[in-house]
């Protein structure tokens, strides 16, 4: 057993860099004790970015030894929020929100200006590996509608000429 649990830690240590695992500990660190769970979604982030931008089934395991959760609860966590990735996605990630407000305020126009100009639609990536497009829920910024989010960053009151605008200033 205890053979055993050496094993599952030295597979999630190779997983989890040192410089992963500090982040996730400076996370973990605002929690009560005992509560390590509390740091899942900064550690799936964290995780993430180190990762390229997505998650693999092992990286979601190794979030879960890490933080003594069972692998289910977090494998839950990475597919509800769709600013988890699980499988590999372009150099910008354009979340586009289709929801009421952006709906009526135009989401429509910004999704076909993207498909003409990236030749791609919800859910894929650019052949040149640059970006990936995805549909998502409400971000929180209705009064900007129709806005997308490229990487982290809010971009509002989007029109094709803003659209261009950003797209030209990604490297
Ligand atoms: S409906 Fe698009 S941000 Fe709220």
């Amino acid at each position: 057993m205890e053979k055993e649990n050496l094993k599952k830690l030295e597979e999630e240590e190779n997983l989890l860099s040192a410089e992963v695992r500090q982040q996730i500990n400076h996370w973990i660190a605002k929690y009560p004790p005992g509560q390590k769970q509390s740091a899942v979604i900064p550690a799936l982030h964290i995780v993430q970015a180190a990762n390229g931008g997505y998650l693999t089934n092992e990286l979601v395991g190794a979030v879960a030894e890490y933080l003594e959760m069972p692998a289910i609860s977090v494998c839950e966590v990475a597919t509800f929020y769709s600013m988890f990735e699980l499988k590999p996605v372009g150099r910008h990630k354009l979340s586009v929100c289709t929801n009421i407000s952006c709906q009526l305020c135009g989401s429509d126009q910004v999704i076909a200006h993207l498909r003409k100009r990236l030749g791609i639609g919800f859910g894929e990536t650019t052949p040149d590996r640059r970006f990936t497009i995805k549909e998502v829920e409400c971000l929180g910024a209705c009064g900007g509608a129709p806005m997308m989010m490229v990487g982290r960053t809010y971009h509002e009151n989007l029109t094709p000429e803003k659209i261009d605008q950003i797209l030209e200033a990604l490297k």
